[in-house]
């Protein structure tokens, strides 16, 4: 084989844009985003512990790959969220949790380091729980609000992957909650 030969195969076979390596996501695309203590106003019980608290805090990181559009229907986007650990209360660290805007789209969850607890909660305000650890995998399906909570002293980092048009509805959430929290009781994670 000649030399330029050899070199147009190489040339033909791309890196990959993104790598997604001990628990890190990498590459070019990928969207940092930060969201402290005090975004999550109002998702805790104890308001009078959660005022009290340092609010510029980190909660949570989200590492998000968009390779589509946003709204790109059959496309599909990945996510790496880092969630923190730590307590408001009795209440341990959790995500905001939402419903999908289009809400029949579905999301697959899994664990990659840390512990804690998956809520899902359906449209009837149904909510159950699901252990998060490294390894497992979690099926949303549509028309369910999903928020994971750190139960452990460490860091809790999950990956997701989410249809590009499912987009967001924090309200309801905002508003209402969920029907259950989990909360430690003499150290153990409950659902209550
Ligand atoms: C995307 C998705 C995750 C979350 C992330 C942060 O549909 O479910 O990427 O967006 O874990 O949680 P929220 O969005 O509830 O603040
Ligand atoms: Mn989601």
């Amino acid at each position: 084989m000649n030399m330029n030969h050899k070199n147009n195969i190489q040339s033909s076979i791309r890196n990959p844009l993104i790598t997604f390596i001990n628990g890190q996501l990498t590459g070019a695309d990928v969207v940092h985003q930060v969201k402290t203590l005090i975004e999550l106003n109002g998702i805790f019980e104890d308001q009078t512990m959660f005022e009290k608290m340092n609010g510029s805090q980190i909660a949570y990181e989200v590492d998000v790959w968009c390779p589509v559009e946003n709204g790109t229907e059959g496309g599909l986007f990945f996510g790496l969220t880092h969630l923190y650990p730590g307590q408001v209360g009795n209440e341990y660290f959790m995500t905001k949790g939402h419903f999908h805007a289009v809400e029949n789209r579905a999301e697959y969850y899994w664990g990659i380091e840390g512990e804690g607890i998956l809520l899902l909660m359906d449209k009837d305000r149904n909510t159950r729980a699901e252990r998060m650890s490294p390894g497992s995998l979690h099926y949303i399906p549509g028309f369910t609000a999903h928020r994971v909570v750190n139960t452990r002293a460490g860091m809790l980092r999950f990956g997701a992957c989410w249809p590009a048009d499912a987009g967001y509805n924090y309200d309801i959430i905002m508003n209402e909650g969920f029907s259950k929290r989990i909360k430690n009781i003499d150290n153990v994670p409950s659902l209550i």
